[in-house]
């Protein structure tokens, strides 16, 4: 009997792996059992595990400054050499960041954040966020409500509307299509959807529009090509702030060193990252603006005497030094650029699949994937639950390979970002081995239509 509660588990269901140790690509289980990583952990072990650049950097800031705080007059070099050196990295001008603890925090920041900007420019009624079905932007109250799937948002009474929060369509073609569109009127439509919904609600109270380049944990959408393009400009008629979640598409994720820049998003105003900042070896995220918005912010924390918002980890010293350490690495060792390569091996690789009687799609950008899994190849029904879905990833996960069935049947591929083709090439003969394993339970099961 434990005295944990697990975060996202079926509480009846519990079936467990304790990993106990981990090397490159790999870890091992305390059977003894090795396998390899799929998944990056959660979508961030970029740099895999047992890194000793930055496990030295770890102790090195520990024994000089384990900890320092950031509220009402204190700072310290390591958070503010990690804020300049973010500003310069990322695809938006002159930004100015704000430091938390996980990519939930991050995007709970920004809210707060549009808020505070739009009373201080004198326009409190900006408040709504228009956010899209299907996407995942994290667990905490707020950030919850930006989500848009229902097993994040059921049986939590969350305050969506109080907050302002809209979903319009999410981009996945192959499940939001109607019959006979094709892409680009698919796009057109979803756009046009966007566009009715800022009227219908006063285009004047709609601060900001939140989106993954590319989504994970919904299960790895693509939008098709021209959709980011026709958002941002109807969001431009509007004055509306595009808000880029590179929680995981940041740091070389998706072929590029971020998710805008590959899906040819133009400038955000904001950005939230986690996970690859510090390639997880300890939690930091972060939350960047425009700096004319930190400027106008600045009089209104006067009136109120202090911007009352930040945690008591924010810039916490030895995180900085980590991600620091982690960025300098990306950039020394030209991680995004090797990431780039293995990233059109993975995405050949898991093309392969695509005539597999199992498998109803296959997508992905760089080092980022999924095959969804379906009933039926010619209708594209799904299969009900996530049961096969579940099934597929333990067979991967008997076969040494862990992966994360995601959106019901759709199986997450998300490697670290140090993985060799020789590696994808074990991942892919582990993960055939788990389709055909799904197939003869599908078939035994009568789970096919
Ligand atoms: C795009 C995106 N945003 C936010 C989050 C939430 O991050 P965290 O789990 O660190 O709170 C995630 C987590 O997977 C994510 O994928």
């Amino acid at each position: 009997m434990t005295h944990l509660i697990y975060p996202t588990t079926n509480f009846k269901a519990i079936e467990q792996i304790s990993i106990e140790r981990g090397e490159g690509c790999y870890v091992w289980d305390n059977q003894g059992n090795k396998y390899l990583e799929g998944l990056a952990g959660l979508w961030c072990t970029a740099l895999g595990y047992g890194n000793q650049e930055l496990i030295n950097t770890t102790a090195e800031q520990m024994s000089k400054l384990n900890f320092s705080h950031m509220f009402g007059g204190k700072t310290h070099q390591v958070a503010i050499d990690l804020a300049d050196t973010l500003a310069e990295m990322i695809p938006m001008q002159d930004a100015v960041l704000s430091f938390g603890n996980s990519g939930s925090d991050a995007n709970d920041t920004h809210i707060k954040l549009l808020r505070y900007y739009h009373e201080a420019i004198g326009k409190p009624e900006r408040r709504k966020i228009i956010a899209r079905e299907r996407s995942y932007h994290g667990v905490t109250v707020a950030a919850a409500s930006l989500t848009g799937l229902p097993v994040t948002q059921n049986h939590f009474d969350l305050p969506i509307d109080a907050l302002g929060i809209l979903h319009t369509d999410h981009p996945h073609y192959y499940r939001g299509k109607h019959a006979g569109e094709t892409e680009s009127e698919f796009v057109d439509r979803i756009v046009g959807n966007l566009e009715a919904m800022i009227l219908r609600e006063g285009p004047e109270t709609i601060a900001a529009f939140i989106a993954e380049p590319i989504t994970g944990a919904s299960g790895v959408i693509v939008p098709p090509p021209g959709y980011y393009q026709k958002v941002q400009a109807v969001l431009n008629k509007y004055d509306i702030m595009f808000w880029a979640d590179e929680v995981i598409t940041g740091f070389g994720r998706t072929g590029n060193d971020f998710g805008c820049t590959s899906m040819a998003i133009e400038t955000p105003d904001m950005m939230t990252f986690a996970k690859q900042l510090s390639s997880a070896y300890i939690p930091i995220s972060a939350s960047a603006i425009r700096r004319d918005m930190y400027d106008a912010m600045i009089e209104q924390s006067a009136k109120a005497g202090a911007f009352g918002h930040g945690y008591t980890y924010s810039g916490h010293p030895v995180a900085c030094a980590v991600a620091l350490k982690t960025l300098e690495i990306y950039q020394r060792d030209e991680i995004f650029a090797k990431a780039a390569v293995t990233g059109e091996y993975l995405q050949q690789r898991l093309a392969e699949f695509a005539d597999h009687p199992l498998v109803g799609e296959v997508r992905g950008k760089g080092l980022i994937g999924a095959l969804e899994l379906v009933a039926n190849k010619e209708t594209a029904e799904p299969f009900e639950g996530g049961m096969v879905g579940g099934y597929a990833q333990k067979m991967a996960q008997d076969n040494g390979l862990l992966i994360r069935a995601v959106a019901g049947s759709s199986l997450g591929f998300c490697p670290p970002l140090i993985i060799s083709n020789e590696q994808i090439d074990e991942m892919m003969d582990k993960v055939a081995l788990a389709l055909q394993a799904t197939l003869d339970y599908c078939h035994k099961e009568q789970l096919l239509s």
